[in-house]
């Protein structure tokens, strides 16, 4: 299906090989439990999906843009509402602290690898927030990690120089907002409203 399909479809629904594999992997993967069953299951299955010959992500998502890390909304679920986002990350593109909007969410590295770091949060004032980086991870392909509010900042980047990594990323359902935190004083931030666009999957 076109990105004009996608578009003016609610559940977008890229074909690619593999997909019903996937798709079937991770409905059984959200209809395991809780969310702390859920996104163990997701973390599990995501790494098993990573290493299957079969599954091969679309040829788009190994595109990076330049001015921005891409982030092309592959699968919606009807059934179940998830959402399957692939992010491509050109050599030194990131992002800044971030919260989910409240949705947990699973991501595995497809393809090179990625420094992640999560921050707790340590006290709040009303848009400014203390935050304290609570140790940083380099997550190479085939691994897989997860948030779960309250616990759902951090920041990831591709601090490689010159290799192009892939990320996929399923929300509890589509992130169209979250906030960005930037950096003020010491350990202090300020909150901003962010809009998450999607790019093209062609
Ligand atoms: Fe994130």
């Amino acid at each position: 299906m076109n990105m004009n399909d996608a578009q003016s479809n609610p559940c977008p629904d890229v074909d690619f090989p593999g997909h019903d594999k996937l798709v079937a992997a991770l409905d059984a993967a959200v209809t395991s439990g809780d969310e702390h069953a859920v996104t163990k299951a997701l973390r599990n299955t995501l790494c098993t999906m990573i290493r299957d010959r079969d599954v091969h992500l679309p040829a788009c998502v190994h595109e990076p843009i330049e001015d921005h890390y891409a982030r092309r909304e592959i699968y919606r679920s009807p059934t179940h509402g998830y959402s399957v986002v692939a992010m491509t990350w050109a050599p030194g593109q990131g992002t800044p602290v971030h919260d989910h909007c409240g949705l947990w969410c699973v991501e595995g590295v497809w393809d090179g690898e990625l420094e992640i770091t999560q921050y707790e949060l340590l006290e709040r004032d009303g848009e400014r927030f203390r935050f304290r980086a609570a140790g940083g991870m380099q997550a190479g392909p085939g691994s897989a990690g997860s948030l779960i509010p309250p616990h759902e900042y951090h920041t990831i980047r591709n601090a490689s120089s010159d290799h192009v990594a892939v990320t996929l990323h399923i929300y509890k359902a589509p992130m169209e907002a979250c906030s960005m935190f930037v950096p003020q004083d010491g350990e202090w931030f300020a909150r901003l409203d962010k809009t998450l666009c999607t790019d093209d999957t062609e």
